[in-house]
């Protein structure tokens, strides 16, 4: 038989280092992300969820109970657990007020993390985040699943292929009609910050991975809350009326900016959880040979909106090229994003996504947040590191 047909039944090395060991999990924040963390945990042969931590009393119990997690044990917050268990990894699905905090203290006790998005809330939480990543030697990846997308990842390859040459300006964005999410999402004290965090990091991800995220030099952003703070906007839920939820809100529905990168790049960049309006628009890559259409999508699902186009000049004839959408095998991305992770773990790295590029994910977000404040553009200043 020929090597390519024996090797089929040869186990890879990460296929024994994968079942040689039982990967020991402790979940931080046992709400609705939890439950998608937990899922693809239970159904990875190489793990034990051992430890789940949640603020509210009672609340990691009922979760373990909920998904048949058996002999765990339950923690009253992320210190508590971390210095009572011997964890190889945590998920940290914290709402983003304490992403943070939950990842340097797990990373300083010596524990792979996986942090969920967006990174944090500020670009001074990012940047002391890398830094106890980097001290501690351990593997930090961030919840971007869309980038297991085969078509997202096709954005990418079409990039990489040099077909649109030169990238100079992009269009990205997206966003909903109405989709205020509520619940930990609309208060500043939990989530710090609303849709640019919530659904904002992803089309920044698009578009930044398929270009290699070059360093963001500047930006003018604005931000509001038209829809999130009204009343008539707002619904109520189990545990508030529509008049409270309008009350708490604190954080921006709808945001836009203007984002100088290296390289010359300008993104125009728009994002809505509310507005009158179907679609704030595609999203255009333009580059000096041909220019990319990517229509108007729900990218924190990962999926584009439709079949992408590419427009360019074949023999000085203006033609458009359609990509087909392409299916994305199983399993499915959150199984993807777990799995990577857990590779990572096991094998040492590298993180399927490095903090390294959503650093500047987040130092566009928190300068589109300090330059709305401030009513001017304003330089976007990251330390080495
Ligand atoms: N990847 C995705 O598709 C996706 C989807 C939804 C949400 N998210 C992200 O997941 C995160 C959580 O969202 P959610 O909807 O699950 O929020 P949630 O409010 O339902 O759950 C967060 C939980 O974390 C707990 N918590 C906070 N700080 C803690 C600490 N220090 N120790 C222990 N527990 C703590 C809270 O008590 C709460 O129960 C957010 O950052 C959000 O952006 C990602």
């Amino acid at each position: 038989m020929s090597d390519v047909v024996l090797s089929q039944f040869t186990p890879t090395r990460r296929e024994e280092r994968v079942y040689s060991k039982k990967v020991k999990i402790g979940i931080i924040g046992t709400g609705w992300i939890a439950e998608s963390h937990a899922e693809s945990y239970l159904r990875m042969p190489d793990v034990d969820i051992v430890a789940l931590a949640d603020l509210i009393p009672g609340k990691a119990e009922a979760f373990a109970e909920r998904y048949g997690i058996e002999g765990a044990r339950f923690y009253k917050d992320h210190t508590a657990m971390l210095a009572a268990e011997g964890l190889d990894a945590v998920s940290v699905c914290t709402y983003n007020a304490t992403h943070a905090e939950c990842s340097i203290a797990a990373l300083n006790a010596g524990v792979h993390v996986l942090l969920e998005k967006p990174m944090c809330v500020t670009i001074e939480e990012a940047v002391d985040i890398i830094r106890a990543e980097k001290a501690s030697g351990k593997i930090l990846s961030i919840g971007f699943q869309p980038r297991m997308d085969t078509n997202m990842q096709m954005i990418k390859k079409i990039v990489e292929s040099d077909a649109l040459g030169e990238v100079y300006y992009i269009q990205t964005g997206g966003g909903r009609r109405r989709g205020i999410p509520n619940s930990t999402f609309i208060e500043k004290k939990t989530a710090g910050i609303g849709a640019l965090g919530d659904i904002g990091c992803y089309s920044l991800d698009m578009v930044l991975n398929a270009i290699g995220y070059p360093k963001p030099l500047s930006v003018t952003g604005w931000t509001s809350a038209f829809f999130g703070t009204n009343e008539a906007y707002q619904y109520a839920d189990a545990e508030h009326s529509a008049a409270e939820n309008a009350a708490r809100f604190s954080v921006d529905d709808f945001a836009a900016a203007f984002i100088r990168l290296e390289g010359g790049i300008i993104v125009d960049f728009r994002i809505s959880w509310a507005m009158h309006l179907d679609t704030p628009g595609d999203t255009v890559i333009l580059g000096k040979k041909a220019a990319l259409r990517i229509p108007s999508t729900d990218c924190w699902n990962g999926t584009v909106g439709g079949p992408m186009k590419l427009y360019t000049d074949v023999a000085g004839v203006q033609t458009e090229v359609e990509i087909p959408i392409l299916e994305t095998p199983e399993p499915g991305l959150f199984d993807r994003k777990i799995r990577s992770f857990l590779d990572a773990v096991l094998t040492g790295g590298p993180a399927p996504v490095p903090s390294g590029q959503i650093l500047y994910n987040q130092a566009i977000i928190d300068g589109i947040v300090k330059s709305a404040q401030a009513g001017r553009e304003i330089t976007i200043a990251i330390p080495e590191l």
